[in-house]
């Protein structure tokens, strides 16, 4: 009895904890899954970053198109739940266990997120920041208030970032 509280303590604390610093996990649907990389538009061999990635669904989707991809995530049930289900695909996929406020997006040639409203100022900031090529950005369900999207799309909102981007274009 002992062991199962405390596995349930466990499973709490990770789907919690994480609303201290993003959003909580809620998987984006299989059908934007596709339309989302079709959105960014990555070649073969350039870098998807995905920021909060879940169960690893969408580094999936990319390995599928030959892209290279880092999905970081704060949940450790997740980081070990989706280094498993993509070990098939582990030439082209890494699942880091950081917080992605920390780490920089710099070499991203495409970045995906799903987050939630009150986050996609700081993203945008934090993006403008980093910024060292032009790359593609989308966002499932929540937009970045004050940039104008090249594209809405069942729920996606894809913008572009160039190197030049300062301030929303
Ligand atoms: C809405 S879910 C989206 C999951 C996945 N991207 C997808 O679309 O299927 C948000 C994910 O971001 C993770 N997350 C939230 N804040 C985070 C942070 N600061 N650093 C890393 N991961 C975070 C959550 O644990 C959750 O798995």
């Amino acid at each position: 009895m002992f062991w199962i509280l405390v596995v349930i303590c466990l499973f709490l604390l990770a789907f919690s904890g994480v609303l201290l610093f993003g959003a909580p996990y809620l998987p984006t649907l299989k059908k934007q899954q596709r339309e989302a990389l079709d959105l960014l538009s990555l070649k073969p061999g350039q870098l998807l970053i995905e920021l909060g990635s879940g169960d690893g669904r969408i580094l999936r989707e990319a390995a599928r198109r030959g892209v290279n991809s880092i999905g970081y995530e704060l949940n450790p049930l997740l980081v070990i739940y989706s280094k498993l289900a993509c070990w098939p695909q582990r030439k082209l996929i890494k699942i880091r266990w950081r917080n992605f406020w920390h780490i920089s997006t710099s070499q991203a040639d495409g970045i995906y997120t799903f987050l939630l409203d009150r986050y996609m100022t700081k993203l945008d900031k934090k993006i403008v920041a980093e910024v060292e090529k032009p790359l593609n950005l989308v966002s499932y369900t929540f937009e970045i208030p004050g940039r104008k999207f090249v594209k809405k799309q069942n729920g996606l909102f894809l913008y572009h970032f160039g190197v030049s981007t300062k301030s929303p274009e």
